[in-house]
This record gives C-alpha cells, structure tokens and sequence, in this order.
C-alpha cells in the first residue's frame, strides 16, 4: 500500500477528557477504571443498576435521562423515572417465574417502552436478545430457536410474526399497546406494569454474567448469536468519556436502533453509564426530521453512519441551513468505511470533523477510533482505543510492518469482548485461532504514524493483476464523483486479469445512466486512484442493497453477478 493520504484535520478543541492521545495511551490501565464501579467495593454488579439506580441513589434522579418523540409522542423521562419503570418491568418478570440466565428477547420499535423492558430485564439478570422490528418471521424464529428464549417483549402488529408453535421454549409474549388479545401465553404490558410495584430487589451479579445475545448475520448460514457480559460497562464507560467525549450537560443522541449493537453499547449503556441526556427518536429517518430533532433538544454529541451522512450529503446543504445546529460539538460515525468526502462535507456544512469509529458485534465496544484531541486524517479509522492493542498480522500471526496490508487484529482479551458464540463453540474459536489475538476479518493496514486504514472485509478484497485493492478505496472515490450517490465494488472473475473491478452505482437526482458516463466514471478512478483499481465495468442500479446498519452488501452484488444464491438476507434493508 503505497498511497498514504496525506490530507489532515488538525484536532480543533482540548477536551478534559482525554487532552493528549499518546499520553493517555501509554498511562492508560483498565484496573483504574473498573474502580468506578460498585464491584470493586462489593464484587457484585448489575449494568441496570450501574446505569440508572444508582444516579437516582447518587442524588442524580431528577436529572433528565431520555428525551423521546416520534411522530406520535413526545415525553421526557428523568433518571428516577426509569428506575421506577424498569423496576416495574423486572417484578413483572419475577412475577412470571423468569429469572437469571434466562433469555427475554425485545421485539419492538423504538418507544420508551422498549427501554423500561430492556432495563428490567436486566435488573434480575436475564439475559437481553433486541431484536430489530423489521425481522420477518424467519428472522425472529431462527434467533428465538438457537437462544432458546423463554419471554419476548413485543407490539400487537409485530405479534404475527412470532411462530409460537415453533417455538417451544417461548412461554410468555408480553404485548404493548392496544387491543392485547387474551389468549394463553399473552400478557397485557399495561395491565401488569400498572400493578407491579416500583420497587424491585436487583440481581446482584458477576462480571462474567451474561448481558446480551446480539444476532449477528455472517457471510454465509444462519445469524449467529454474540454473547456479552456484564464486564462490557467497563468499555461502554471509558469510551463513553474518551471517544464520545461526553461531560455532565451534554445531550447525546445515537441514531442507532437497539436492534443492533450500536444502539444498546452506545445507544444506552455509554449514555447512561455516564449519566447523560440521551435522546431517541422514533420513527423513519427522514434529513428534515433529524436536523429538527438535533435543533429541538439542542443535541450536542451526535453518533450516526456513513449511510445517514450520505444521505444528509444528498438532502442538500440548504437544508442544514435551515436549522440552528449551533449546540452541536462532537460528531461521530461508525458501521462502514467513513468517506474522505463525507468528512470534508460535514466539515464543510456542520463545521465539525466527523470522528470515524471502528468496532464490530463481536468487540462489544469501540477499538479503533479517531478522537477530539487528535490529528484526523480523512479514510482513516483513527487509532487503538487506549488500553487496546491493535495490529496488522499476517496468516499465521506475524506483525506486518506499516502500509502493508493484512488482518486487522486485537490483542486478546478486552472488557467488551464477545464471550461466546451461542450454541457455536467452534465458530467462537475461528476468531481466536492466532494465538493471543482476536482476528477480525476486516483488513487493514496501518501507517507510519500508526493510523489504520480499513480496506475491506477479507473476503471482500480484490485481486487484480496481481495488485491488491480494498473496494472502500475505489468506492470513496467513486462517491467523490458529482453523479454518484452510492457505489458498490466486487470483483468480477477475469481470465486475463485474476479479477476485475466491477462497480454498481446507484446516481444522485437529475443523473441519466449512459455509456458516456461510465467512461467518465471509468477515467475519474483512473486518474483519481489508480488504473489498476478503475472499475472496467459499471452497471447502473436504482438502489443498491444494503443491510439496515447501512451497509452495502458486497456479497449479494457478487451473487448477483455470478448468478450465486445471496445466503442469508434477513438484515437486508426493505
Ligand atoms: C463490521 C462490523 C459495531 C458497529 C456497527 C457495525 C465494518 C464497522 C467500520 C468503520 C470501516 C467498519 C467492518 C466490521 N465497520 N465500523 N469505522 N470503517 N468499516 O457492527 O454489524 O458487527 O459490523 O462493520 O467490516 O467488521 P457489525
């Protein structure tokens, strides 16, 4: 990998938090920050606890917790407010017989009541499966299956799609809202909460409890389920400070829904480990709504993906302009490759550096990222968390020098760091094979100055002439040009070449697909990367697929082209 971007972004602000990334790294131990919480005193904890209780126990109840509107509803909830609720929701578990260990899995949108039921579930210790409220019945049988769950917290219009004669181990379906049918095995959410009491024993824990069961698709077969534990609020804590940068009066907002592992590491936990503001909107994404939802509640950390930047990018600037975004002090991505051109953009119309983030479903937590205090250099993920060891290894665990590019890896272990695969010892141990390190599957290569640059999913990465290429380098560039909203790049078997570059682009408004163009496109790589990363072919798509974190998916282009069954689509966007 020769061509290390040179372009940077000086950091524009201190913050207390971290004032000094090299610093910070070489002092940083995680013993230090275990001493915040309450097992180091009684060696027992409880992340309910840790996250909500114990502000109200602090003299913290009255402070703010969640702010919430959808197109419906508009309320606020204090710290004290949500201890009461979510202490409600675990009597009401009690009072079912569901207890420690036991799977309870959350099926529904995005309403504060998805909130109290998570947070009670987690006060006596069960373990939380979220589950995204577009899963079809497919999606939600195979993941209630492989976890055996026992209890799933859902809406009357997403019932339909919960299979209970499939689902043997299912004993209670607690339904919010109404017109709750009275059937066996139905529980009326209202009924119960309004008669349980708002006070509830917590389940004292070990750090090794279990936490969540996140459902995770891989590239091929059936979701596979990724076990965290209650030791993650070590991570979600410090990177709440560190990366999220999050003081006492901020008011924070990840757009991420709990579904996926973004919206409870960093949609709940961080937040309210941290004892900030935390705002939720429900809802479809639409430009207009979120600058409104960003003015209204004077958001001042805001956590999103590259998907929703890019199409802020295609709303317009003119929209930005008409709202007041002046509170706005910390921006940060995460899901999929960060576009140099999205960053200079957000620079441009919010005049704030967006701070890519690396992480996975597997990590728990962030690992790679770029933070207030440093230098960015747009493209790039940014640098080890502190208190994370992160490499470029080879096949069998040799560190690769700098710009070459190999597995992203992490020094084992971590806070957050996944603790099973359910069900799936021998697919846990594929990540650990190298001895002493996790191995991601994304590759990378770091720099001289010790920025990483992420290049692809391994499998992703193509092969052309005999030169490597990561798609996101030639997607970031294709982006870059005025006609192109989104790209997608595979390689395409070739017999002359190993592989060729093959583009699906879907075109911004007022763009006509034409041959013209994809010579244009074809010229604009060439000259702009390189002629060997030129994609030789281009089709054009109305929309390309994507899974509902944003990502486009790779593989389902290649089987297109290849006439390949897509494997699993559950995750794929509607
Ligand atoms: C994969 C993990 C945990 C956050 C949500 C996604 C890709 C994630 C970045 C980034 C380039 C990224 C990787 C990774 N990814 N963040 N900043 N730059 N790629 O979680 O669904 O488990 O996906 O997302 O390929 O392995 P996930």
């Amino acid at each position: 990998m020769e061509n290390v971007q040179q372009e940077r972004i000086a950091a524009t602000a201190t913050t207390p938090n971290m004032r000094d990334y090299e610093n910070t790294y070489a002092s940083m131990r995680w013993e230090e920050v275990e001493k915040q919480f309450s097992w180091h005193e009684t060696g027992k904890v409880n992340m309910a606890y840790e996250a909500v209780d114990r502000h109200v126990e602090q003299g913290r109840g009255s402070k703010t917790a969640l702010l919430y509107s959808d197109a419906s509803r508009e309320e606020s909830y204090t710290f004290a407010d949500i201890a009461a609720q979510s202490s409600r929701f675990a009597n009401v578990l009690r009072g079912l017989g569901i207890g420690k260990g036991d799977r309870v899995f959350i099926f529904m949108p995005r309403t504060p009541e998805l909130y109290f039921s998570l947070m009670g579930a987690l006060k006596i210790g069960a373990v939380v499966g979220p589950l995204f409220e577009a899963f079809m019945e497919t999606a939600v049988r195979d993941r209630l299956q492989d976890s055996e769950a026992v209890a799933i917290v859902t809406t009357p219009a997403l019932l339909g799609r919960i299979p209970r004669s499939e689902l043997p181990a299912l004993k209670h379906v607690i339904v919010f809202g109404d017109d709750v049918p009275s059937e066996e095995g139905i529980v009326d959410y209202r009924t119960e909460m309004a008669g349980a009491s708002e006070e509830a024993q917590i389940e004292w824990l070990g750090r090794e409890d279990g936490l969540l069961l996140h459902y995770t698709s891989g590239s091929t077969g059936k979701p596979k389920g990724v076990y965290h534990v209650q030791n993650a609020m070590i991570q979600h804590y410090y990177t709440g400070q560190v990366v999220l940068d999050l003081q006492p009066d901020d008011v924070y907002w990840c757009t991420a829904d709990p579904g996926w592992v973004t919206g409870t590491s960093y949609g709940i936990f961080a937040p309210w480990l941290n004892g900030v503001t935390n705002v939720i909107r429900g809802g479809r994404f639409s430009p207009q709504d979120w600058y409104a939802t960003l003015q209204k509640y004077g958001v001042t950390v805001w956590y999103s993906a590259p998907t929703a930047f890019r199409m802020l990018m295609g709303a317009g600037d003119e929209v930005v302009q008409q709202y007041d975004l002046s509170k706005l002090r910390h921006v940060l991505s995460v899901g999929e490759p960060l576009n140099p051109e999205v960053v200079r953009w957000g620079l441009k119309v919010y005049g704030h550096r967006i701070h890519d983030t690396w992480w996975m479903t597997e990590t728990g937590g962030q690992l790679v990222c770029n933070y207030p205090c440093m230098t960015i250099k747009p493209g790039s993920m940014g640098k080890p968390l502190p208190g994370i060891e992160a490499a470029i290894i080879d096949d069998n665990g040799n560190e690769l020098p700098p710009n070459r590019m190999g597995n992203l890896a992490i020094r084992t272990p971590w806070p957050s760091m996944m603790r099973k695969i359910w069900n799936n010892p021998a697919k846990y141990e594929e990540y650990f094979r190298l001895q002493g390190w996790y191995v991601s599957g994304d590759s990378a290569y770091r720099d001289e100055e010790g920025y990483f640059w992420f290049q692809g999913r391994i499998d992703d990465v193509i092969n052309t002439s005999g030169e490597r290429v990561g798609p996101f380098e030639v997607e970031s560039k294709l982006v870059e040009h005025p006609a192109i909203a989104e790209a997608g790049v595979i390689g395409k078997p070739d017999p002359m070449r190993g592989e060729i570059i093959k583009a699906f682009i879907s075109l911004r408004e007022g763009f006509e697909p034409s041959e013209e163009l994809k010579k244009e496109i074809y010229t604009f790589v060439k000259v702009g990367l390189s002629a060997h990363a030129a994609p030789r072919e281009i089709e054009f798509k109305d929309k390309l697929p994507k899974t509902r974190s944003g990502k486009i998916m790779r593989r389902v282009l290649k089987a297109w082209e290849l006439d390949l069954p897509t494997g699993d689509l559950s995750t794929i966007e509607d």
